[in-house]
């Protein structure tokens, strides 16, 4: 009788020890940090469920996160209130934007009320966060309105084709494309924009998705923004023969529709952006504009400002690293104050060197190695 083997992706290895905040005294909380290579700290990413309704083999593979796999139980999330207090504490330590992601984001019951929370807040110089979600769109026809009723200002939606049968398997549960059309129409109307569309590209899967998507998107105001297929995880089986430069998407569109290159719209923006050119090649705003993000082949390390929050509550300093910071622990006990947990999180940066990215590229394109087992990103979020 042959046993059956359960794949190993517990993400719950020990979390990183936290730094030594002097408890009871004051902290001297200014200036805003800078970690080791001098990055601000502008960029939340919270992950609200480790769960989601799709199965992309590049994110979470059927044959790893089927029924037996064990997803965090509901003790173990952070409540609304829970991160809306380690939000309002990011906040105060230089953060601007919020991106809840997931797993699949929409999945979390009442995330209207999470919204609406850390709609409220407010930078110390008094400004609105840029507060947004990124979806794979399955129940965004139904949740569009709500959301931007709650205070949601824009979203991203995760589309890798537009031919129903592509979309289909790489989504793996046969969810038709249709209805994802159908969230991205209902998200318009709702005026939650500037809509982005982000395309995971596969050599060999869905290359020839490219063209049609660029068409499809083109003029509608809508930012289509290619990914390329990436070595995050530990289950996905990444090598970089799947992976097709962002070089190459580019010199693809531009055999029809020109394309030239804009400026960067924001320090530590993670997409490189071309805009659709008129006959005399220049940039026609009319026609919108396609990014195209390249971590494997171009890294954006550099000046990388994004802070993850997993749905447990461990702070993860990049999208590769394999440990992360176990905040939940400070936030369920109850005599540490929020001087004590901004503190904390401003140790925690300061200490930061991650560059994963950057890194593996100096190693050589075709290795996806590094230290320790990485965490899901469907654990921490996109
Ligand atoms: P905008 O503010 O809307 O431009 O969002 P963004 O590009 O910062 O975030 P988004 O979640 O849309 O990122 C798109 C994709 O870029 C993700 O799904 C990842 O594939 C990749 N990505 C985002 N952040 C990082 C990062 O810090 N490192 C790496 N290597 N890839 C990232
Ligand atoms: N490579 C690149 N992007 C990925 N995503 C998930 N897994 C990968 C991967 N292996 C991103 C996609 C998706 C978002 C939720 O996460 O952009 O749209
Ligand atoms: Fe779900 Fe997004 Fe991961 Fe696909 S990429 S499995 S939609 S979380
Ligand atoms: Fe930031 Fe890590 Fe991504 Fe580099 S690999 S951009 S350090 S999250």
């Amino acid at each position: 009788m042959s046993e059956r083997v359960i794949p190993l992706v517990d993400q719950r290895h020990p979390s990183l020890p936290l730094p030594a905040t002097v408890q009871g005294h004051s902290h001297d909380l200014n200036p805003l940090p800078l970690d080791g290579l001098r990055r601000p700290l502008t960029d939340l990413r919270i992950s609200v469920t480790d769960r989601c309704n799709f199965r992309c083999s590049y994110c979470m593979p059927k044959e790893i996160f089927d029924k037996d796999y064990a997803y965090l139980p509901h003790s173990h999330l952070l409540s609304f209130e829970e991160i809306t207090r380690i939000a309002t504490v990011f906040v105060g330590r230089g953060v601007r934007k919020i991106r809840l992601t997931g797993g699949e984001p929409l999945l979390r019951k009442n995330i209207e009320i999470l919204i609406k929370q850390l709609a409220a807040l407010r930078t110390p110089d008094g400004q609105p966060l840029d507060l947004t979600l990124t979806t794979n769109g399955s129940l965004l026809a139904r949740k569009a309105q709500s959301l931007k009723d709650a205070g949601l200002q824009r979203v991203t939606v995760s589309l890798d084709g537009l031919d129903d049968a592509v979309f289909r398997s790489m989504n793996d549960v046969d969810f038709p494309v249709a209805d994802v059309l159908a969230g991205i129409e209902a998200a318009r109307a709702a005026d939650l924009g500037p809509i982005k569309v982000n395309m995971v590209v596969k050599r060999g899967t869905n290359e020839h998705e490219i063209l049609p998507m660029a068409r499809h998107f083109r003029g509608t105001g809508i930012v289509l923004r290619f990914i390329e297929y990436m070595d995050v995880g530990a289950t996905n089986g990444w090598c970089m023969d799947e992976v097709l430069p962002s070089a190459e998407v580019i010199r693809l569109l531009q055999t029809e529709l020109p394309l030239v290159q804009l400026d960067p719209s924001a320090p530590g923006e993670t997409a490189e952006r071309w805009g659709y050119a008129n006959a005399q090649g220049e940039h026609d705003p009319s026609l919108g504009e396609v990014g195209v993000i390249s971590s494997v082949t171009q890294a954006f390390c550099g000046d990388c400002n994004r802070a993850r929050l997993s749905t447990e509550g461990r702070l993860y300093l990049c999208l590769f690293a394999s440990q992360g910071y176990d905040l939940r622990q400070l936030l369920r006990d109850p005599t540490q104050s929020d001087t004590t947990l901004a503190a904390t999180v401003d140790a925690i940066w300061r200490g930061r060197t991650d560059q994963y990215s950057r890194l593996r590229s100096l190693r050589g394109p075709d290795t996806a190695s590094g230290p320790g087992r990485r965490v899901e990103m469907s654990y921490i979020g996109g």
